[in-house]
């Protein structure tokens, strides 16, 4: 990243920029939640619901939230106060900073998970031989004290990076460690091809059964595209803010949407042939990676090496997706609120903290502390991706469909003319009513009113 003439950062270049976006995009979400998000929701009938919202409706966004934070090179408050919104930017921004407060919480739990079972694969210590004991040591590593220091361990790494700027580290490392993360889970597919469970697995997860969409389904995997591709709380706005007028932002929002989804289709089609080789129940929960991933690095000649690695690289991919996230609040203080870099870090770490350690409990001292039947771990995931984000993708889209100039629009799509893109019409089309109505609609059917 290097200093624009606004005195703001760019990205260095166009392949650091995409690089960076699909570092926020893909992380947890892909490898963790995806996986038991489809296993609660009846696997294909999920999927399909999945990949639609993806690029019928997260595509559109992604251009949009790029559209706002290009053209007008500011945080989620600014976007909407220069493009004429500052009535809304009260709405947009608050939400955004609020959603993003709730997932860096207890987003920061399961990266600690991933810093427990790595050292204990380093170490040696996991023994997940048979059912019992991998689910009576996920139950060990995850309530008493430990992953309260896992979770602090986690955001104060975050706080480090974030501290020390916007962050070359971060652009550097995720250049290498993306395409890494990758090449490890299609050699964990190669290695799934050949369980017992993986043709039980494959049908699974692709074969969707259309009676089992449910209003619950939909919403599930409405969210689950928003949480998956960073989208809702203006994180990919803020993130195009440094993009050079060199990157092209139809192309990023494409490929970043196909990467998202092959990955986690690939965590897909590692976890579910597992699933039903070592019989467990799809339906498990957020436990469901840490349960079932060890039962596949067991079978594997140095399974403790490549146990050790693929828990290192998910806990990188985290802190690329924790950065982009943290993002979102710091520029708002620095920027909103006059705040140093460092104050503006020190408050999301404390806030974020707070909401962690209580999520982090929620496992073990407090599972029993319940908000409308959810464990504070559970609330937060629900609220934010569920609830917020969706908003947050409503608002946007009304906004860049109907206020925002379209001059303005196809400007930061074409750069200013100076290569094409066909689509602007559709892409309209979609902001003005696909996105807005769909998701209009499933937030009426689950409420119950449709
Ligand atoms: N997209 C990230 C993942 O799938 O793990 C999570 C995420 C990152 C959500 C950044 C929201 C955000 F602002």
């Amino acid at each position: 990243m290097s200093s624009h003439n606004s005195g703001r950062a760019v990205f260095n270049t166009k392949f650091g920029a995409i690089a960076t976006t699909v570092g926020s995009a893909v992380g947890l979400g892909n490898i963790w939640r995806f996986p038991y998000e489809a296993g609660i929701h009846g696997g294909g009938a999920f999927m399909i619901c999945y990949l639609c919202f993806v690029f019928l409706i997260g595509v559109p966004l992604l251009c949009a939230e790029f559209c706002m934070g290009r053209g007008t090179r500011s945080n989620i408050f600014g976007a909407y106060r220069s493009l004429g919104g500052k009535r809304i930017s009260h709405i947009a921004g608050p939400l955004g900073i609020l959603a993003s407060l709730l997932i860096l919480s207890f987003y920061s739990v399961v990266a600690g998970w991933t810093v427990e079972y790595c050292l204990s694969s380093l170490t040696g210590a996991l023994d997940f031989s048979n059912r019992e004991a991998g689910h009576g040591q996920f139950v060990n590593l995850t309530t008493g004290w430990r992953p309260l220091i896992w979770t602090v361990v986690f955001l104060l790494t975050n706080f480090l990076i974030l501290v020390s700027g916007v962050t070359k580290g971060i652009e550097r490392a995720s250049n290498v460690l993306m395409p890494l993360l990758f090449l490890l889970l299609v050699a964990f597919c190669v290695n799934s091809f050949f369980l017992p469970g993986f043709e039980e697995g494959i049908r699974f997860l692709f074969t969707p059964d259309f009676s089992k969409i449910t209003s619950g389904v939909l919403l599930g995997a409405m969210g689950q595209a928003f949480f998956s591709l960073s989208l809702g709380l203006g994180c990919m706005m803020t993130y195009a803010s440094y993009f050079s007028e060199k990157n092209r932002l139809g192309k990023t929002a494409a490929t970043t949407a196909i990467l998202d989804s092959a990955v986690a289709i690939l965590a897909g089609v590692i976890i579910f042939p597992a699933v039903f080789s070592f019989n467990i129940s799809p339906e498990a929960g957020p436990t469901l990676v840490f349960e079932v991933l060890p039962y596949i690095f067991n079978r594997l000649p140095g399974g403790m090496v490549w146990s050790t690695l693929f828990f290192l690289l998910l806990f990188l991919a985290s802190l690329t997706s924790t950065v982009s996230m943290s993002e979102i609040s710091i520029t708002y203080f620095c920027e909103e609120k006059r705040m140093s870099r460092k104050r503006a870090t020190i408050l999301s770490t404390a806030i974020a903290l707070a909401g962690g350690l209580l999520c982090a409990l929620s496992f073990g001292a407090m599972s029993d502390v319940t908000i409308f039947g959810m464990t504070f771990f559970n609330l937060f995931d629900y609220l934010s991706s569920n609830i917020c984000l969706p908003a947050g993708g409503f608002i946007c889209s009304l906004f860049a469909g109907w206020w925002v100039s379209r001059k303005f629009i196809s400007d930061q799509l074409t750069d200013h003319g100076r290569y094409g893109f066909g689509m602007t019409g559709a892409f309209i089309f979609c902001l003005r009513w696909l996105c807005p109505a769909a998701i209009f609609l499933i937030f009426l059917n689950s409420i119950g009113l449709l």
